[in-house]
């Protein structure tokens, strides 16, 4: 453990943890010190040695050094890099290859020579590979060791690909990947059947024998993991927990990959606290579910037994305050999303003027919104509002191939094969290159929009199963997810700029979003920046002051119970009409039998989030609805 002498706050945190309000400031401040740290080292004469990682969360980083490079003359020249990892079996030339990763992330954009760049090599034979992990091993000890090295976190708790099982002094060697691994991977691989099963990653020890770590964590996703590796015990369990035994790592993450450390969960068993509001509710929800009484059944020693007593003091006695945070659960429970005309919306949580409101829904990808909030927008139109549902991106990226051969089929088949008129020349154009493809390779463009075509049709069908019509769906096709690849997106001014006008013309008195606490390199993270930069734009315009903003979540998470500030609860047919709507991304349900509940098919587990909200709304002392989809709303004061 480091001998860093920790805040009171910080008492559980075995690794100095430092958390930013957003991955963009952690970058920032982290390419400083590496930039200083190649500097200091060149003014000394010597060059420095970094070890690197892949994954999305060092992509910032990368961005960041190739600018300072490009536009304040930071030179790599006298650098030399180790990288963790690389997939076994992999041709440098794949367009998953670590490899290629990095020389499209970074090495192609600096001036570091070749001959510094050091990778494994995921081709050497299998018999080879002992002497080869060997070898790196000592090419690192004869460029003097690592001097800093950038890590990320896997869900499993791995770093470099030292998956749980690990031991504390492992060398580089060929490792098995774990199952939820090569599921994270599977969206890259374009399937899960094709990410590799093996890799060769530096060992554990090879890692703590760097003389300086930094550890990067960003996105909800990690937070149980952060919390394992920085609070919990040193175990094989969780591969990260092992940089405690290191004297000088530290952990840069984001506030939603900081949600779970005790510090933020509950402040209140590290000291006092300002019992702001927001923390009351916090608390006494917390409380509830701890006791698993309803929240009106706690009683003064509950809170004493609890390291709550201080709130007693403040704002007891218990029962007031019960009273007091359970008409505030209460009130964010409406079947009323747009708000109830005619009604005192006092404590409601949206206003009942306008009744009919312009209501815009964005959908980042294709499926996220009705696997979200499929009821709420099925009430929103049944309510009378002017409800706009626009699809940000085009989803082909997600599109598996033999889908795309049914539909090329379909429509040559109605055109008749030698039919003539453009869809069946495209048709044509499309089968051909999806029957030459190689097992990676990269989708053309005529194949994307095939593929892009195919995510419409869905997305139509879903989005008439929650009652809208045609003319109230639009599709943006962002440039952003147009040009990338997973992870590796990139936002241009154009992105917004087609949000702003879409703003523009609706002017929304609600808007539904999602991607505010996403993995900051996905496409509902990305979409939402962009709508972030789209409100910086509209924000003096008249209009905006009437616009709220409400927060869901996509990919199977709802709010923390404490952060809801709207909950429609969804009548069991509602339920059944949603699961319906996600059933018809066809192209989104898995294309092998599901197995377990990790594996659970999207319409399975939105149903399984929404009935699990409703039993804990229940479990608070509520009414017991069937389902609940959870809003939370963005810059409330
Ligand atoms: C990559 C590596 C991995 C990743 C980890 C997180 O070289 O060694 O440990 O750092 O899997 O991946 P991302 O950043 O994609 O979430």
């Amino acid at each position: 453990m480091s001998e860093v002498l920790r805040s009171e706050a910080e008492q559980y945190e075995q690794i100095p943890t430092r958390v930013y309000p957003d991955a963009d400031s952690a970058c920032d401040e982290l390419a400083q010190e590496v930039a200083g740290l190649i500097r200091a080292k060149a003014d000394a004469g010597k060059g420095l040695v970094l070890g690197l990682a892949t994954g999305s969360t060092p992509v910032g980083l990368y961005r960041r050094l190739i600018r300072m490079h490009g536009e304040e003359g930071l030179s790599f020249a006298h650098v030399t890099t180790f990288n963790l990892d690389e997939y076994y079996g992999l041709d440098r030339s794949h367009p998953e290859s670590y490899w290629r990763f990095m020389q499209e992330q970074l090495f192609e954009h600096i001036d570091i020579p070749p001959e510094n760049i050091h990778l494994p090599d995921g081709t050497v034979d299998r018999q080879d590979v002992h002497a080869h992990c060997r070898d790196y091993e000592e090419k690192i000890a004869s460029a003097g060791g690592l001097d800093f090295q950038i890590l990320g976190i896997g869900h499993t708790g791995h770093i470099g690909f030292n998956e749980p099982g690990s031991s504390v002094d492992g060398r580089t060697r060929l490792v098995t990947l774990d199952i939820l691994t090569r599921r994270d991977a599977a969206r890259d691989f374009l399937g899960e059947a094709n990410v590799p099963r093996h890799a060769i990653t530096m060992g554990v020890g090879t890692i703590l024998e760097a003389r300086k770590i930094v550890l990067m964590a960003y996105g909800e996703a990690k937070a149980s993991v952060v919390v394992d590796a920085v609070e919990g015990e040193t175990t094989g369990r969780i591969p990260a927990s092992f940089l405690q035994r290191h004297t000088d790592t530290r952990f840069l993450v984001d506030e939603a990959a900081a949600s779970e450390l005790t510090r933020i969960k509950h402040p209140w068993r590290v000291g006092s606290v300002e019992w702001t509001p927001d923390l009351r509710r916090k608390s006494v929800i917390w409380l509830s579910g701890e006791m698993e009484k309803p929240v009106l059944k706690l009683v003064d020693e509950d809170y004493a037994e609890h390291q709550l007593g201080d709130l007693i003091t403040e704002w007891g006695p218990a029962y007031n305050l019960n009273i007091r945070i359970f008409n505030e659960i209460q009130h964010t429970i409406t079947g009323w999303p747009g708000g109830k005309p005619n009604a005192d919306d006092s404590h409601r949580p949206e206003r009942a003027e306008p009744a009919r409101k312009h209501v815009l829904v964005l959908s980042p990808e294709p499926s996220d919104v009705e696997s979200a909030m499929g009821g709420t927008l099925h009430r929103l139109v049944d309510q009378g509002h002017e409800v706009t549902l626009a699809f940000l991106t085009s989803g082909n990226l997600a599109v598996p191939d033999p889908l795309v051969h049914l539909a090329t089929d379909l429509v040559l088949e109605m055109g008749g094969e030698d039919g003539g008129g453009a869809s069946a020349e495209l048709a044509r154009t499309v089968r051909g290159q999806i029957e030459s493809k190689g097992p990676f390779d990269v989708d053309t463009p005529e194949t994307r929009t095939a593929k892009g075509l195919i995510r419409r049709g869905e997305s139509r069908a879903a989005a008439q199963t929650c009652g809208l019509q045609l003319t109230q769906i639009r599709f943006l096709d962002l440039p952003f997810d147009e040009k990338g690849r997973y992870r590796q997106f990139q936002l241009e001014a154009v992105d917004a700029a087609q949000l702003t006008e879409l703003l523009r013309e609706i002017r929304p008195h609600q808007i539904y979003a999602t991607g505010s606490v996403a993995d900051p390199n996905s496409v509902a993270a990305v979409s939402f920046r962009a709508l972030l930069q789209a409100i910086g734009t509209v924000c003096r315009e008249d209009w905006w002051k009437g616009c709220y903003v409400w927060l869901y979540r996509a990919g199977n998470r709802a709010w923390p119970l404490h952060e809801i500030d709207m909950a429609v609860p969804l009548s069991p047919a509602e339920m059944a009409n949603k699961v319906e709507a996600i059933y018809q991304h066809q192209s989104q349900r898995s294309q092998t039998p599901a197995s377990g509940t990790a594996g659970a098919e999207s319409w399975q587990q939105a149903e399984h989030l929404n009935r699990s909200t409703a039993v804990a709304y229940d479990g608070l002392g509520l009414a017991e609805y069937e389902a609940i989809e959870t809003f939370r709303r963005w810059n409330r004061t």
